[in-house]
């Protein structure tokens, strides 16, 4: 997939193991994620999460990309193309850099993505966020993610099911 079609305005590239002092440079500032999310990051759980699909997909649906401005890292995404179903992508994992927050680039970025995946006949995209994680929860509401009513348990969280339907003008 051509992934630097996701934004006009960052360079968008495919990340790989050389990244990965940059990537946990990135996520080891964003402290509040990890405490809904534990365990910590750590340079391995990156390796490990570049490599992580979900149930019957395969590398080939997995786009694990960085947004750069000029040459700084800003924001890492984990999207799952075609999953649960043809017509939905899923968002595995998204962070920006803290220099960046609350200025808008999450909600540019998303935005962005979201134009992208209608141009490819995506009729929808699902994601989900730690019960309880503010700042999760306000950003994708922001973004017009609504819940589907779907929650799962695992050891340590409730994971809370969101859903952006592309065929709402305006979302
Ligand atoms: C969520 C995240 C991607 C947003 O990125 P961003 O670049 O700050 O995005 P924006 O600037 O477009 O929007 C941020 C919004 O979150 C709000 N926000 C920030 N911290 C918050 C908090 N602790 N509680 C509630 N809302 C919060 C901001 O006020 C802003 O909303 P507003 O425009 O209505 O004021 C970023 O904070 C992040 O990477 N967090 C850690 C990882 C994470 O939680 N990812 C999503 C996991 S499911």
């Amino acid at each position: 997939m051509n992934v630097s079609l996701f934004s006009s305005q960052y360079l968008v590239r495919y990340l790989s193991e050389i990244d990965i002092k940059a990537i946990y440079d990135l996520c080891h500032n964003n402290s509040l994620y990890y405490q809904y999310c534990p365990p910590f990051v750590t340079e391995q759980s990156i390796v490990d999460d570049m490599k992580a699909l979900p149930p019957n997909k395969e590398a080939a649906d997995k786009h694990y990309v960085g947004f750069y401005d000029r040459d700084q890292l800003i924001a890492v995404m984990d999207l799952i193309m075609a999953y649960p179903d043809e017509k939905t992508a899923f968002i595995g994992f998204f962070m920006t850099d803290i220099s960046v927050q609350n200025s808008g680039t999450g909600s540019s970025i998303i935005n962005e993505l979201c134009t992208f995946l209608i141009s490819i006949g995506i009729g929808s995209v699902r994601l989900g966020w730690v019960k309880g994680n503010p700042q999760a929860e306000h950003f994708w509401h922001k973004n017009g993610f609504i819940e589907t009513g779907v929650t799962y348990d695992t050891e340590t969280y409730t994971v809370v099911v969101a859903q952006r339907d592309l065929k709402i003008p305006g979302y």
